[in-house]
């Protein structure tokens, strides 16, 4: 495993739509691997191969809290299968965007449908937190930033720690 640089805004990979995965071989091990590593070493609560560099669909997100202890999640070409009606704004922070928070409304729940490192199907239902970081990861994806969904932007600075997701 190795960590990978983190890219930042404006990179234009960032920006664009990230590619379907199509093969599970060696070269998307590696990549799921060192994505693992830099998000614990970043650290943050999840990452998307577009944050270091790569246009592929794979995000990786791990997180807990005092009621579920953290849990590692790995999808490969995920998509959001059904999201509730009912949302949340919460505060949001981003690895590739150094110093910002903002307010984003999400859903309050979604499922997540893809494929695990192996290429078999998975599906997870997430809510709360957990559910904020999928949206968060996968709008990576569709080169979509907090920033461009965010009501209110600031300094990080200025936010609570205990209350703002880094990823
Ligand atoms: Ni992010």
């Amino acid at each position: 495993m190795a960590l990978r640089e983190i890219v930042y805004v404006p990179d234009e990979v960032l920006r664009r739509k990230a590619r379907p995965v199509t093969s599970f071989g060696g070269e998307l091990q590696t990549l799921i691997d060192d994505m693992v590593e830099t998000m614990r070493n970043a650290p943050g609560v999840g990452l998307a191969a577009p944050q270091v560099g790569v246009s592929s669909r794979v995000i990786v997100v791990e997180f807990g809290d005092e009621e579920v202890p953290p849990k590692l999640y790995v999808v490969v070409n995920p998509e959001i299968q059904k999201k509730s009606d009912e949302t949340l704004i919460g505060t949001e922070a981003c690895l590739s965007i150094p110093g910002l928070a903002g307010d984003v409304e999400r859903h309050l729940a979604v499922t997540v449908t893809g494929q695990s490192r192996r290429g078999q199907p998975v599906k997870i239902k997430a809510s709360g937190w957990l559910a904020r970081i999928f949206q968060h990861e996968i709008d990576h994806l569709n080169g979509i930033l907090f920033t461009d969904r965010a009501e209110r932007v600031w300094k990080l600075e200025e936010a609570d720690p205990e209350e703002v997701l880094l990823d």
